[in-house]
Protein backbone atom coordinates (compact mmCIF):
# COMPACT_ATOMS: atom_id res chain seq x y z
CA UNK A 1 0.00 0.00 0.00
CA UNK A 2 1.79 3.07 -0.82
CA UNK A 3 1.75 6.75 0.93
CA UNK A 4 2.93 9.59 -0.64
CA UNK A 5 4.45 12.16 1.20
CA UNK A 6 1.41 14.66 1.15
CA UNK A 7 -2.24 14.24 1.45
CA UNK A 8 -5.51 15.64 2.11
CA UNK A 9 -7.57 15.56 5.37
CA UNK A 10 -11.36 15.80 4.38
CA UNK A 11 -13.21 16.12 7.44
CA UNK A 12 -15.75 18.84 6.64
CA UNK A 13 -16.39 20.68 9.21
CA UNK A 14 -15.44 24.29 9.87
CA UNK A 15 -18.43 25.71 7.85
CA UNK A 16 -18.79 23.00 5.42
CA UNK A 17 -22.22 22.90 3.35
CA UNK A 18 -23.45 20.88 -0.11
CA UNK A 19 -22.86 24.06 -1.97
CA UNK A 20 -19.00 23.32 -1.70
CA UNK A 21 -19.32 19.31 -3.43
CA UNK A 22 -18.46 21.02 -6.63
CA UNK A 23 -15.30 22.36 -4.91
CA UNK A 24 -14.44 19.82 -2.90
CA UNK A 25 -14.45 17.55 -6.01
CA UNK A 26 -12.49 19.98 -8.22
CA UNK A 27 -9.65 19.71 -4.91
CA UNK A 28 -9.92 15.84 -4.94
CA UNK A 29 -9.07 16.21 -9.07
CA UNK A 30 -6.03 18.89 -8.68
CA UNK A 31 -4.64 16.60 -6.02
CA UNK A 32 -4.96 13.53 -7.53
CA UNK A 33 -3.28 14.45 -10.73
CA UNK A 34 -0.81 16.20 -8.81
CA UNK A 35 0.49 13.05 -7.04
CA UNK A 36 -1.38 13.86 -3.78
CA UNK A 37 -3.56 10.41 -3.86
CA UNK A 38 -4.15 9.35 0.27
CA UNK A 39 -6.89 10.90 1.67
CA UNK A 40 -8.06 10.68 5.23
CA UNK A 41 -11.70 10.55 6.18
CA UNK A 42 -13.30 9.18 9.37
CA UNK A 43 -16.90 7.62 9.57
CA UNK A 44 -17.88 10.32 12.14
CA UNK A 45 -17.07 12.90 9.34
CA UNK A 46 -19.95 14.84 8.56
CA UNK A 47 -21.91 14.88 11.87
CA UNK A 48 -25.81 14.54 12.35
CA UNK A 49 -28.40 14.85 9.00
CA UNK A 50 -24.91 14.51 7.31
CA UNK A 51 -23.22 11.65 8.89
CA UNK A 52 -20.73 10.06 7.10
CA UNK A 53 -20.73 12.23 4.03
CA UNK A 54 -17.47 12.28 4.04
CA UNK A 55 -16.62 9.08 3.24
CA UNK A 56 -19.69 9.49 0.27
CA UNK A 57 -18.19 12.39 -1.02
CA UNK A 58 -14.56 10.56 -1.56
CA UNK A 59 -16.14 7.84 -2.75
CA UNK A 60 -17.83 9.23 -5.41
CA UNK A 61 -14.78 11.86 -6.76
CA UNK A 62 -12.56 8.51 -6.82
CA UNK A 63 -14.72 6.77 -8.75
CA UNK A 64 -15.64 9.52 -10.80
CA UNK A 65 -12.11 10.57 -11.35
CA UNK A 66 -10.77 10.04 -14.98
CA UNK A 67 -7.37 11.45 -15.04
CA UNK A 68 -3.66 10.24 -14.34
CA UNK A 69 -2.71 8.38 -11.17
CA UNK A 70 -6.37 6.87 -10.19
CA UNK A 71 -5.23 3.38 -9.34
CA UNK A 72 -2.91 5.26 -6.51
CA UNK A 73 -5.51 6.26 -5.20
CA UNK A 74 -5.66 5.46 -1.37
CA UNK A 75 -8.68 6.52 0.89
CA UNK A 76 -7.80 6.41 4.75
CA UNK A 77 -10.91 6.02 7.11
CA UNK A 78 -11.06 6.33 10.66
CA UNK A 79 -13.82 3.97 12.96
CA UNK A 80 -14.79 5.75 15.73
CA UNK A 81 -14.51 4.39 19.41
CA UNK A 82 -18.17 5.19 20.12
CA UNK A 83 -19.50 4.56 23.46
CA UNK A 84 -22.21 2.10 21.42
CA UNK A 85 -18.98 0.11 19.65
CA UNK A 86 -18.18 -2.70 22.01
CA UNK A 87 -17.42 -5.81 20.39
CA UNK A 88 -14.97 -6.80 17.22
CA UNK A 89 -17.67 -7.64 15.22
CA UNK A 90 -19.27 -3.83 16.09
CA UNK A 91 -15.95 -2.63 14.35
CA UNK A 92 -15.72 -4.97 11.57
CA UNK A 93 -19.83 -3.89 10.44
CA UNK A 94 -18.61 0.08 10.76
CA UNK A 95 -15.75 -1.05 8.45
CA UNK A 96 -18.21 -2.56 5.81
CA UNK A 97 -20.42 0.46 6.11
CA UNK A 98 -17.77 2.78 5.22
CA UNK A 99 -16.77 0.21 2.26
CA UNK A 100 -20.53 0.50 1.54
CA UNK A 101 -20.30 4.70 1.41
CA UNK A 102 -17.00 5.04 -0.56
CA UNK A 103 -18.44 1.80 -2.81
CA UNK A 104 -15.14 -0.13 -2.81
CA UNK A 105 -13.17 -1.85 0.25
CA UNK A 106 -11.08 1.10 2.53
CA UNK A 107 -8.00 0.67 1.95
CA UNK A 108 -6.11 1.86 5.54
CA UNK A 109 -8.51 1.59 8.59
CA UNK A 110 -7.48 3.06 11.42
CA UNK A 111 -8.53 3.16 15.08
CA UNK A 112 -9.74 7.39 15.45
CA UNK A 113 -8.64 7.25 18.97
CA UNK A 114 -7.98 5.25 22.12
CA UNK A 115 -10.75 5.00 24.86
CA UNK A 116 -7.90 4.45 27.25
CA UNK A 117 -8.02 7.98 28.95
CA UNK A 118 -12.01 6.91 29.87
CA UNK A 119 -13.07 3.84 29.10
CA UNK A 120 -9.68 1.00 29.21
CA UNK A 121 -11.66 -1.86 29.26
CA UNK A 122 -14.01 -0.91 26.24
CA UNK A 123 -10.61 -1.05 23.93
CA UNK A 124 -9.36 -4.70 23.45
CA UNK A 125 -12.87 -5.65 21.48
CA UNK A 126 -12.23 -2.93 18.87
CA UNK A 127 -8.37 -3.40 18.28
CA UNK A 128 -9.47 -7.16 18.09
CA UNK A 129 -11.65 -6.13 15.40
CA UNK A 130 -9.16 -3.58 13.81
CA UNK A 131 -6.99 -6.81 13.53
CA UNK A 132 -9.84 -9.04 12.13
CA UNK A 133 -10.62 -6.65 9.44
CA UNK A 134 -6.69 -6.95 8.05
CA UNK A 135 -7.18 -10.86 8.36
CA UNK A 136 -10.30 -11.04 6.71
CA UNK A 137 -8.52 -9.57 3.62
CA UNK A 138 -11.17 -6.24 4.24
CA UNK A 139 -8.75 -3.78 4.29
CA UNK A 140 -5.28 -3.13 3.00
CA UNK A 141 -4.02 -2.02 6.11
CA UNK A 142 -3.96 -1.10 9.74
CA UNK A 143 -3.65 2.03 11.58
CA UNK A 144 -4.08 4.22 14.80
CA UNK A 145 -4.85 7.29 15.40
CA UNK A 146 -4.16 9.70 18.42
CA UNK A 147 -2.21 7.05 20.39
CA UNK A 148 1.15 7.69 22.40
CA UNK A 149 4.05 5.90 22.48
CA UNK A 150 3.69 3.23 25.81
CA UNK A 151 -0.63 2.39 24.30
CA UNK A 152 1.41 2.25 20.39
CA UNK A 153 3.88 -0.50 21.68
CA UNK A 154 1.06 -2.17 23.51
CA UNK A 155 -0.98 -2.61 20.63
CA UNK A 156 1.76 -3.48 18.18
CA UNK A 157 3.01 -6.16 20.49
CA UNK A 158 -0.50 -7.35 20.77
CA UNK A 159 -0.64 -7.03 16.71
CA UNK A 160 2.58 -8.91 16.03
CA UNK A 161 1.06 -12.07 17.79
CA UNK A 162 -1.70 -11.75 15.35
CA UNK A 163 0.72 -10.92 11.83
CA UNK A 164 -1.14 -8.14 11.75
CA UNK A 165 1.48 -4.99 10.99
CA UNK A 166 0.44 -1.32 11.79
CA UNK A 167 1.16 0.80 8.65
CA UNK A 168 0.34 4.15 9.83
CA UNK A 169 -0.12 6.48 13.56
CA UNK A 170 -1.33 9.75 13.15
CA UNK A 171 -1.24 12.28 15.51
CA UNK A 172 -1.93 16.33 15.84
CA UNK A 173 1.45 17.30 14.74
CA UNK A 174 2.82 21.15 13.50
CA UNK A 175 4.91 24.15 14.72
CA UNK A 176 2.32 24.82 16.91
CA UNK A 177 2.06 21.23 18.40
CA UNK A 178 4.96 19.24 18.46
CA UNK A 179 3.57 17.85 21.99
CA UNK A 180 3.64 13.67 20.27
CA UNK A 181 7.14 14.35 19.02
CA UNK A 182 9.02 16.36 21.28
CA UNK A 183 7.69 15.29 24.65
CA UNK A 184 6.25 12.03 23.88
CA UNK A 185 8.92 10.81 21.72
CA UNK A 186 6.47 9.50 19.40
CA UNK A 187 8.33 9.55 15.72
CA UNK A 188 11.80 7.35 17.29
CA UNK A 189 8.91 4.81 18.61
CA UNK A 190 7.64 4.73 15.45
CA UNK A 191 10.77 4.44 13.16
CA UNK A 192 11.62 1.96 15.47
CA UNK A 193 8.56 0.16 14.77
CA UNK A 194 8.60 0.29 11.00
CA UNK A 195 5.41 2.79 11.38
CA UNK A 196 4.87 6.02 9.16
CA UNK A 197 3.80 9.10 10.66
CA UNK A 198 1.07 10.94 9.76
CA UNK A 199 0.46 14.85 10.75
CA UNK A 200 -2.69 15.67 11.03
CA UNK A 201 -3.78 20.12 11.31
CA UNK A 202 -0.50 20.35 9.70
CA UNK A 203 -1.13 23.99 9.67
CA UNK A 204 -2.97 24.24 13.45
CA UNK A 205 -6.56 24.61 11.92
CA UNK A 206 -5.18 27.58 9.58
CA UNK A 207 -3.50 29.88 11.96
CA UNK A 208 0.01 29.03 10.24
CA UNK A 209 -1.16 30.45 6.87
CA UNK A 210 -0.96 33.56 8.30
CA UNK A 211 -4.09 34.88 6.95
CA UNK A 212 -5.50 35.23 10.66
CA UNK A 213 -4.13 38.44 12.44
CA UNK A 214 -5.31 39.94 15.84
CA UNK A 215 -6.14 42.99 14.50
CA UNK A 216 -7.71 41.30 11.01
CA UNK A 217 -10.46 38.83 10.43
CA UNK A 218 -10.68 35.75 12.04
CA UNK A 219 -12.78 32.90 11.42
CA UNK A 220 -16.50 31.90 13.20
CA UNK A 221 -17.48 29.95 15.98
CA UNK A 222 -14.71 28.31 18.43
CA UNK A 223 -12.01 28.67 16.06
CA UNK A 224 -12.13 32.28 16.36
CA UNK A 225 -12.05 32.26 19.96
CA UNK A 226 -9.27 29.94 19.94
CA UNK A 227 -7.08 32.03 17.57
CA UNK A 228 -7.93 35.56 19.18
CA UNK A 229 -6.39 33.74 22.52
CA UNK A 230 -3.31 31.97 20.61
CA UNK A 231 -2.54 34.88 18.28
CA UNK A 232 -0.60 36.98 20.67
CA UNK A 233 1.56 34.70 21.96
CA UNK A 234 2.64 33.05 18.66
CA UNK A 235 3.82 36.63 16.79
CA UNK A 236 7.59 35.55 16.83
CA UNK A 237 6.45 32.35 15.53
CA UNK A 238 4.30 33.68 12.83
CA UNK A 239 7.61 36.10 12.18
CA UNK A 240 10.21 33.28 11.39
CA UNK A 241 7.31 31.31 8.96
CA UNK A 242 7.36 34.92 6.83
CA UNK A 243 10.71 35.62 7.04
CA UNK A 244 11.84 31.88 5.76
CA UNK A 245 8.41 31.67 3.43
CA UNK A 246 9.66 35.47 1.99
CA UNK A 247 13.44 34.38 1.47
CA UNK A 248 12.33 30.97 -0.34
CA UNK A 249 9.62 32.62 -2.53
CA UNK A 250 7.28 30.47 -0.71
CA UNK A 251 3.98 30.85 0.93
CA UNK A 252 3.65 30.83 5.09
CA UNK A 253 1.34 27.43 4.52
CA UNK A 254 3.93 26.02 2.10
CA UNK A 255 6.45 26.46 4.90
CA UNK A 256 4.69 25.02 7.22
CA UNK A 257 3.96 21.83 5.71
CA UNK A 258 7.42 21.24 4.08
CA UNK A 259 8.46 21.52 7.86
CA UNK A 260 6.09 18.60 8.62
CA UNK A 261 7.73 16.80 5.85
CA UNK A 262 11.44 17.61 6.75
CA UNK A 263 10.22 16.09 10.29
CA UNK A 264 9.56 12.57 8.37
CA UNK A 265 5.69 12.82 8.72
CA UNK A 266 3.27 12.50 5.95
CA UNK A 267 1.21 16.38 6.35
CA UNK A 268 -2.79 16.27 6.03
CA UNK A 269 -3.44 19.55 5.52
CA UNK A 270 -7.11 20.05 4.96
CA UNK A 271 -8.15 22.20 1.91
CA UNK A 272 -11.51 24.00 1.01
CA UNK A 273 -10.98 25.83 -2.14
CA UNK A 274 -8.66 25.01 -5.71
CA UNK A 275 -7.01 27.46 -4.11
CA UNK A 276 -5.92 27.00 -0.66
CA UNK A 277 -4.89 23.19 -2.46
CA UNK A 278 -2.73 24.85 -5.16
CA UNK A 279 -1.20 26.16 -2.42
CA UNK A 280 -0.22 23.36 -0.37
CA UNK A 281 0.35 21.43 -3.21
CA UNK A 282 3.26 23.68 -3.92
CA UNK A 283 4.80 22.12 -0.24
CA UNK A 284 6.12 19.33 -2.44
CA UNK A 285 9.58 19.22 -4.72
CA UNK A 286 11.68 21.62 -2.48
CA UNK A 287 13.21 20.97 1.16
CA UNK A 288 13.86 23.99 3.84
CA UNK A 289 17.25 24.07 4.45
CA UNK A 290 19.03 22.93 7.93
CA UNK A 291 19.16 26.15 9.89
CA UNK A 292 15.57 27.09 8.39
CA UNK A 293 14.46 24.00 10.54
CA UNK A 294 16.35 24.98 13.45
CA UNK A 295 15.15 28.29 13.75
CA UNK A 296 11.48 27.15 13.15
CA UNK A 297 12.25 24.90 15.73
CA UNK A 298 13.42 27.59 18.09
CA UNK A 299 10.53 29.72 16.85
CA UNK A 300 7.72 27.62 18.17
CA UNK A 301 9.50 25.92 21.09
CA UNK A 302 9.62 29.47 22.51
CA UNK A 303 6.13 30.25 22.24
CA UNK A 304 4.13 30.72 25.22
CA UNK A 305 1.10 29.19 23.62
CA UNK A 306 0.16 25.69 21.89
CA UNK A 307 -2.53 24.72 19.65
CA UNK A 308 -4.50 22.48 22.43
CA UNK A 309 -4.28 18.46 22.72
CA UNK A 310 -6.63 16.30 21.42
CA UNK A 311 -8.25 15.14 24.61
CA UNK A 312 -8.06 11.85 23.23
CA UNK A 313 -3.86 11.40 22.73
CA UNK A 314 -2.65 9.04 25.12
CA UNK A 315 0.55 8.90 26.50
N1 LIG B 1 -7.13 11.86 13.87
C1 LIG B 1 -7.75 12.89 14.35
O1 LIG B 1 -8.23 12.88 15.49
C2 LIG B 1 -7.84 14.14 13.50
C3 LIG B 1 -8.20 15.36 14.11
C4 LIG B 1 -8.24 16.50 13.31
C5 LIG B 1 -7.95 16.42 11.95
N2 LIG B 1 -7.62 15.22 11.39
C6 LIG B 1 -7.35 15.11 9.92
O2 LIG B 1 -6.48 16.13 9.51
C7 LIG B 1 -7.05 16.87 8.43
C8 LIG B 1 -6.57 18.29 8.45
O3 LIG B 1 -6.73 18.87 9.71
P1 LIG B 1 -7.58 20.20 9.99
O4 LIG B 1 -8.52 20.48 8.90
O5 LIG B 1 -8.08 20.02 11.38
O6 LIG B 1 -6.48 21.35 10.10
P2 LIG B 1 -5.42 22.00 9.12
O7 LIG B 1 -5.11 21.13 7.99
O8 LIG B 1 -4.32 22.44 9.99
O9 LIG B 1 -6.19 23.32 8.64
C9 LIG B 1 -7.10 23.26 7.58
C10 LIG B 1 -7.79 24.61 7.40
O10 LIG B 1 -6.87 25.64 7.14
C11 LIG B 1 -7.35 26.50 6.08
N3 LIG B 1 -6.40 26.33 4.96
C12 LIG B 1 -5.87 25.18 4.47
N4 LIG B 1 -4.97 25.42 3.50
C13 LIG B 1 -4.92 26.76 3.38
C14 LIG B 1 -4.14 27.64 2.55
N5 LIG B 1 -3.26 27.17 1.69
N6 LIG B 1 -4.33 28.98 2.71
C15 LIG B 1 -5.21 29.48 3.60
N7 LIG B 1 -5.97 28.70 4.40
C16 LIG B 1 -5.81 27.36 4.30
C17 LIG B 1 -8.76 26.02 5.77
O11 LIG B 1 -9.72 26.65 6.64
P3 LIG B 1 -10.29 28.14 6.45
O12 LIG B 1 -10.28 28.46 4.98
O13 LIG B 1 -11.64 28.09 7.06
O14 LIG B 1 -9.36 28.99 7.24
C18 LIG B 1 -8.70 24.55 6.17
O15 LIG B 1 -9.94 24.00 6.50
C19 LIG B 1 -8.56 16.69 8.62
O16 LIG B 1 -9.28 16.90 7.42
C20 LIG B 1 -8.63 15.25 9.09
O17 LIG B 1 -8.56 14.39 7.98
C21 LIG B 1 -7.55 14.09 12.15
Amino acid sequence: MGCGTWAWGNRLLWGYDESMDNQLQAVFNLCVSNVVTLFDTGDSYGTGRLNGRSELLLGRFSQEYQGSGKENICIATKLAAYPWRLTRSSMVSACKASAQRLGKNVDLVQMHWSTANYAPWQEGQLLDGLADLYEQGLVKGVGLSNYGPKRLKRVQQKFAERGVPITTLQVQYSLLSTYPVTQLGIKEVCDELGIRLIAYSPLALGILTGKYSEKGSLPKGIRGLLFRQLLPGIRPLLACLQEIAQSNNKTMSQVAINWCICKGSIPIPGAKTIEQAKDNIGALGWQLNGSEIAELDRAAASTDKKMVQNIFQTK
